[in-house]
């Protein structure tokens, strides 16, 4: 145990103690109970996480941290309030649902919280400001958990959200880990890489999601030695909403049916085309050989043509010719 802490870390621990203890255990909780048991949030999860609730009323957070003997100073520093003019502070996070966001240690150094009212003039997700102890880029949610779970499973799996993560974790899916939003980082792949190097990414199913993914699959790439699967849910859900319509035995298949990098490129390149058109069908075979004739693997990249040659009808013999071209023309 470390003699003295820093009393910001305390601070956030005695701020996520509150918060929790206000959901479990209050009437004013109720209200984010309520918004809990909505998104079937149950109390082990509750607890795992350190959920809580931030009340409405502008100041007891700061009651409560003020009586516990904290400066106006630190509490300033801490990002847990906002000023008004006359240098008064006030709660920053009001209504929400709670989500402690913890350092590789697994103390809480920030906070993300959830929008409960349907008042979409708020935004739905409020974050803690940067801090000297909250460096956004290089935390990611449920970090300090999943790499135990991780050594033993030998994999982390990677979120756009933390309800994400909450939702997989309920599902038995217990290594996840989020980067809440903001793109992933090259800080955040090299803390995933001193973890594991297998790592599946599982962003939402819609548009944005996709993209994300396909610019996380750069970064890990970029970063070198990772094994990746991606998965890419159907109708555009996101991995919260696919445990809730399908529950969790289907989700367990999707995380074991990731496929990978090449097939990801392959499947994203073929929805940019129309493959009715001969011309744009010539136009695709040729970017998937150029794809193929990138990977360092010979086998790798037989059973590749093979499947494209398959769903093409195009013979084998026809594109490993044209593959030693596109290889010539990578030289
Ligand atoms: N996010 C944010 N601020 C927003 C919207 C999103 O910080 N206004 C971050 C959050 O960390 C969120 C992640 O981006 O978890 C992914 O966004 P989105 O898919 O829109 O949210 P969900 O996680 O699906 O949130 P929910 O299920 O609660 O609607
Ligand atoms: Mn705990
Ligand atoms: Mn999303
Ligand atoms: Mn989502
Ligand atoms: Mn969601």
């Amino acid at each position: 145990e470390p003699v003295q802490q820093n009393p910001l870390v305390s601070m956030h621990k005695d701020a996520a103690d509150f918060y929790h203890q206000i959901l479990m255990t209050t009437r004013i909780g109720e209200r984010g109970l309520s918004y809990a048991k909505e998104r079937e949030l149950d109390e082990d999860l509750l607890k795992h996480f350190d959920i809580g609730y931030a009340p409405g009323n502008g100041d007891v957070l700061y009651t409560f941290l003020k009586e516990k003997g904290y400066s106006e100073e630190q509490l300033i520093e801490s990002g847990l309030f906002v000023q008004s003019q006359d240098g008064r502070l006030f709660d920053r996070f009001r209504d929400r649902l709670m989500f402690p966001m913890k350092d590789e240690t697994g103390h809480p150094v920030a906070f993300s919280g959830r929008r409960i009212s349907n008042n979409d003039k708020e935004p739905k997700y409020l974050n803690s400001p940067e801090t000297s102890i909250f460096t956004k880029s290089k935390l990611l949610f449920h970090f300090s958990e999943a790499k135990k779970v991780a050594r033993k499973e030998g994999h982390l799996i990677l979120f756009e959200g933390h309800m994400d993560v909450v939702s997989a974790y309920k599902a038995g899916i217990k290594s996840g880990i989020a980067s809440m939003g903001t793109s992933l980082t090259q800080d955040q792949v090299y803390m995933i890489r001193r973890i594991t190097n297998n790592v599946v990414i599982n962003y939402d199913g819609d548009a944005p999601g996709v993209s994300a993914a396909e610019r996380a699959v750069g970064l890990f790439k970029q970063a070198g030695n990772f094994n990746l699967g991606i998965v890419v849910l159907p109708e555009k859900l996101d991995p919260d909403e696919y445990v809730k319509k399908y529950g969790p035995e289907r989700y367990q298949q999707e995380i074991k049916g990731a496929i990978s990098p090449t097939d990801f490129y392959l499947l994203r390149l073929k929805q940019k085309y129309n493959l009715n058109n001969e011309r744009e069908k010539m136009a695709y075979l040729n970017d998937a050989m150029t794809e193929i004739a990138s990977l360092a693997s010979p086998v790798e990249q037989d059973i590749y043509l093979q499947r494209l040659g398959k769903e093409s009808g195009v013979s084998t013999d026809a594109l490993k010719a044209s593959l030693s071209r596109a290889r010539r023309r990578q030289r």
